[in-house]
């Protein structure tokens, strides 16, 4: 098992403003606008080159990218909702439209134009996903407090063991 701390800062997207990617046929970045840099957090060529998962948030099915996948290889335009994950690992939230890129008729990339969500409806998407990851066995979220003195100790012992605090806890399981 993974624990990771995660950092629930949300960045809001804004309303006037196009976000677009493109990828090969394998899903590594070949172009991203400002915009789609700036939400991210990272800049356009720390992006281009990687694998569009890089933006992947733990709170994502996987069932979601599987039909994404499955969608775009038969031809067809996908639509749906993703919570991606930022560089300094805040999130944010759109609806992204991926459709192939055609040169003479041949499919040689894909891109995606993505838009804001109404707060409303990402709150219903978060429960949609946790039900999804929730009902495929899949890493659900947890949130707790630790007293500070009982995390702080962990960190020591980790610190001694040269180990990151969440494989300590895993080991302790
Ligand atoms: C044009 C395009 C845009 C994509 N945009 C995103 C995105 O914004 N966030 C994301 O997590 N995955 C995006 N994906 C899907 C990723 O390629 C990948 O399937 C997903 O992050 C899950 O990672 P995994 O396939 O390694 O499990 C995109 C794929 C394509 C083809």
């Amino acid at each position: 098992m993974d624990i990771t701390f995660d950092m629930f800062i949300e960045t809001e997207v804004p309303e006037d403003e196009v976000i677009i990617s493109r990828t090969d046929l394998k899903g590594v970045i070949t172009y991203v606008n400002d915009t789609f840099a700036e939400i991210s957090g990272y800049s356009a060529d720390e992006l281009i080159g990687q694998p569009h998962n890089i933006l992947r948030h733990p709170d994502m099915p996987k069932a979601v990218f599987k039909d994404l996948w499955e969608t775009i290889q038969k031809g067809e335009n996908w639509s749906g909702y993703v919570k991606n994950m930022r560089k300094d690992r805040g999130y944010y939230w759109v609806f992204a439209e991926i459709s192939g890129v055609y040169k003479n008729g041949e499919l040689v990339e894909y891109k995606s134009i993505r838009s804001p969500i109404p707060k409303a409806k990402r709150i219903e998407m978060q429960q949609v996903y946790d039900d999804m990851r929730w009902a495929d066995g899949e890493d659900i979220r947890m949130v707790t407090y630790l007293p500070f003195q009982t995390f702080e100790k962990l960190e020591r012992i980790a610190d001694e063991k040269k180990m990151p605090v969440e494989k300590l806890i895993d080991s302790l399981l």
